[in-house]
């Protein structure tokens, strides 16, 4: 898809970070504009930045698990803007951390619930909708490059993220006959307020297993301080849009990042490559300690903030130390 101008974009998490960035750049290429999101303090806030804008934006308060009130959502959007999106961006995510020993029901049910099943839901009320309204469109699902490994401490994330990624290569295929396309963008670090994710976490589901404070919420936010600018990813994406692409990595060398991905995958099926792989690891561990800031700034040692850990009644789980990160503070 080329041609944005008109079109009805609706975007989870459109009120906050990723999503936020894609509402002001789409908005900004023509789009009307529908933002669903769970925060109503954050749909506040978007709305008051597009109060002086010419753009068209409607906001709608979902949350994207909850599959009547996104049917619900959907007919609003039919009746405000006389027929379904052109462009379904789903957005909306959540992430938390600590070893995937330690993870409960709970921390599977609410991670994969957003991050997976959202998505589906998404999936589910919109394409039929698209299809029947026989104009192009185009589905950008917000994954991550969490999607593309495993990591001890990031196991329900990173599984939510990897089917998502492979459940829009189906897509992708899917739709391509009704001219629908279908783009997955897979991030590293995003400036936004993704540490605060666990606020929205459902009292149902709030047992854990993993520590969670106000201290590890702070250290989070230290880290996506340093992420890259929603404005400028959405802008990456944008691109992508045009280039009718599956894959939107936004590194510096997106080939060699994806073949590395494979390499591991490779390295992983046999005990010489398992060598190879730990090497890697090793070093490339190393090098981040290396580049780590003396001053103020993230600590590579998990430990000192108790990030990535587990609850602490948990006495049986070892604790989360990087490779390569300096001792703890005592
Ligand atoms: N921040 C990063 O470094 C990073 C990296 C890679 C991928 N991502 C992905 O980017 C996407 C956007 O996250 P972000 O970093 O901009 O975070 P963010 O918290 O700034 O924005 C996400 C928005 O989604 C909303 N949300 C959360 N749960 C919801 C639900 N159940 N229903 C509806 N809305 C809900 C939040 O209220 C928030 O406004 C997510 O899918 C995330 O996994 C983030």
């Amino acid at each position: 898809m080329k041609d944005f101008a008109g079109k009805v974009a609706f975007i989870t998490g459109g009120a906050s970070g990723a999503g936020f960035g894609q509402a002001k750049v789409f908005s900004e290429a023509g789009c009307k504009i529908v933002i669903a999101d769970i925060r109503q303090d954050h749909l506040d806030e978007a709305l008051a930045y597009f109060k002086d804008k010419k753009a068209e934006v409607h906001a709608i308060k979902l949350d994207i698990t909850d599959r009547k009130a996104y049917a619900a959502a959907a007919d609003e959007v039919e009746k405000v803007f006389g027929g379904p999106p052109q462009l379904l961006f789903n957005t909306a995510g959540v992430n938390t951390f600590g070893p995937a020993e330690a993870s409960t029901y709970e921390d599977f049910d609410w991670v994969m619930g957003v991050c997976l099943g959202g998505v589906i839901n998404g999936m589910i009320t919109f394409v039929p909708r698209m299809i029947k309204s026989g104009r192009p469109g185009h589905i950008a699902t917000t994954s991550s490059m969490g999607g593309f490994m495993g990591g001890a401490t990031t196991a329900p994330y990173s599984a939510a993220k990897a089917a998502v990624n492979n459940l829009m290569e189906s897509y992708y295929q899917a739709l391509k006959p009704y001219n629908i396309g279908v783009t997955c963008l897979c991030p590293g670090n995003i400036k936004s307020n993704i540490a605060e994710a666990v606020y929205t976490r459902p009292k149902n589901l709030e047992k854990t297993g993993y520590n969670v404070d106000e201290k590890t919420i702070n250290f989070l936010r230290s880290i996506h301080a340093q992420g890259i600018e929603p404005v400028e990813l959405a802008k990456i994406l944008k691109k992508g849009i045009e280039d009718e692409v599956l894959y939107v990595v936004p590194v510096p060398n997106p080939e060699e990042m994806l073949r590395n991905t494979l390499e591991r995958i490779v390295n992983y099926a046999s005990a010489e490559g398992i060598k190879r792989q730990e090497e890697q690891m090793r070093k490339m561990f190393e090098e981040m300690a290396k580049r780590q800031p003396q001053g103020p700034g993230p600590s590579m040692n998990f430990e000192d903030v108790g990030f990535a850990q587990a609850r602490k009644d948990l006495k049986w789980v070892k604790q989360t130390r990087m490779p390569g990160a300096p001792p703890p503070k005592k």
